[in-house]
């Protein structure tokens, strides 16, 4: 960074402190992870000078040959890793991906079934805080705090068929286990809905085919970001089907073909130019994503995450849904050891661990005071930590929350976490990291 810190080191400094605290502490909170040098300089590069307002072939702007190239190679291969028919890869982040669907098939008012947040959902998934919330009409569904996670698909089916939602979305920002996605297929093709499957969270165990794919289950329309598990630069990408799955049972304007009404959705309907630095470092960790390396991460992800939850189970947390099938756990820390989420958090971050304050299902607790606290595996894993570094890690969290006043348990903690960076470093020597 010598340009920067020469002309700019205020800025400079924030980046080299951000970098510090990236590698001298234990990233936890699950929808975080490191990308690789490729993608970083992808992302910094003067793609980023470039309007391509459009879609390849067809922009608003001269000069866009080289951005073609981008964005075609990008769709092509989430097409390929995903097995879909159509991808679009500018949306700017997840909200306006998934905005983007709502408004491609729905009016104001419509209705739509989606999970609700303390459950799980996101909040564009309904939460009345969010204009999404305001504009169309969720029916917020629930899971089965006691039964594991479980969706009750009977009840599911019921108010499907009294509310005929338009659209019927599976999905979840803090959810541990892995859906059933027949069951919501069913639900959506009694009553006419589209099924939409915003992946945000698992997408890159999904591409490494370490979790189910919704389009394996006949699923419209499935949402991922880019910067999660499948360890890209920031962003969304709305992949589909050509044409819907029930296309005599489903909303009139469906049965044009999918792929246009979603473009035309993107932009004009929501975005302008697309950001092309960010698409080509999409381009590049989807490359990344085809691997055998990347597919034995996503393995890991999944073996490190049992691993922690088995290891802060047997130390008293009591978990939301008591297990986990894929990267990410919420403890209820009130349950557990009397203290809530927010307090959890920053106990934890005071030892070097961050994780973040989380909802557990119908929580009794405000948002910036909620039960729980969410974590994962995702970025440690992305640093080589394995399912041995876990146990240490469950068993250090579970004694710092046990013991808030003791300064001892803090730094031992701090002594844990110190040992356990330094044996897996992060962007240090010629490491792709
Ligand atoms: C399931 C889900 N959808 C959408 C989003 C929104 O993504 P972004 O924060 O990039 O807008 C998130 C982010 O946490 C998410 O978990």
């Amino acid at each position: 960074m010598t340009h920067l810190s020469q002309y700019d080191p205020e800025i400079a400094g924030a980046i080299e402190n951000e970098l510090n605290r990236q590698r001298d502490g234990l990233e936890m909170i699950p929808s975080e992870n490191f990308v690789s040098r490729a993608v970083l300089e992808a992302l910094g590069s003067v793609m980023t000078n470039k309007y391509s307002e459009g879609f390849p072939g067809k922009r608003y702007y001269g000069g866009n040959q080289f951005t073609d190239v981008v964005e075609n190679l990008t769709i092509e291969r989430a097409k390929t890793i995903f097995r879909c028919d159509h991808a679009n890869v500018q949306p700017l982040s997840g909200s306006p991906m998934n905005q983007a669907v709502y408004l491609a098939f729905m009016k104001p008012g419509d209705t739509i079934m989606g999970m609700d947040l303390s459950h799980g959902g996101h909040l564009t998934h309904g939460s009345p805080v969010s204009h999404m919330g305001k504009l169309f009409n969720f029916i917020r569904y629930k899971t089965h705090p006691e039964e594991k996670g479980r969706i009750d698909f009977d009840e599911l089916m019921r108010v499907a068929k009294e509310t005929k939602p338009k659209i019927i979305l599976c999905g979840y920002t803090s959810y541990p286990r892995d859906y059933d996605y027949t069951d919501f297929k069913k639900v959506a093709d009694e009553v006419g809905a589209i099924t939409m499957a915003d992946v945000a969270h698992i997408g890159g165990l999904i591409a490494a085919n370490v979790m189910r794919n919704p389009f394996d289950y006949g699923f419209d329309i499935v949402t991922t970001t880019t910067h999660k598990t499948l360890r890209g630069p920031r962003g969304g990408m709305i992949l589909s089907r050509g044409v819907v799955s029930n296309p005599l049972k489903a909303p009139e304007n469906t049965r044009e073909n999918i792929p246009t009404i979603l473009d035309r959705s993107v932009f004009p309907g929501l975005q302008g130019g697309p950001h092309m630095n960010q698409i080509a470092a999409t381009a590049v960790c989807l490359k990344e994503a085809a691997t055998p390396e990347f597919h034995a991460y996503a393995k890991q992800v999944l073996v490190n995450a049992k691993s922690l939850a088995t290891a802060l189970m047997a130390d008293g947390a009591k978990l939301v849904t008591d297990g986990t099938d894929n990267h990410m756990m919420v403890i209820d820390c009130v349950k557990s050891w009397r203290i809530p989420g927010n307090e959890a958090e920053k106990l934890l971050d005071q030892v070097g661990i961050t994780t973040n304050k989380s909802l557990i299902p119908d929580d009794p607790n405000p948002p910036f005071k909620p039960s729980g606290i969410r974590l994962g595996t995702p970025a440690l894993t992305t640093r080589g930590f394995t399912e041995d570094d876990m146990k240490i890690i469950g068993r250090t969290i579970a004694e710092v929350l046990k013991n808030p006043q003791s300064d001892d348990a803090k730094s031992r903690a701090r002594t844990t976490v110190r040992d356990l960076t330094q044996k897996h470093p992060l962007y240090s020597g010629l490491s792709v990291l």
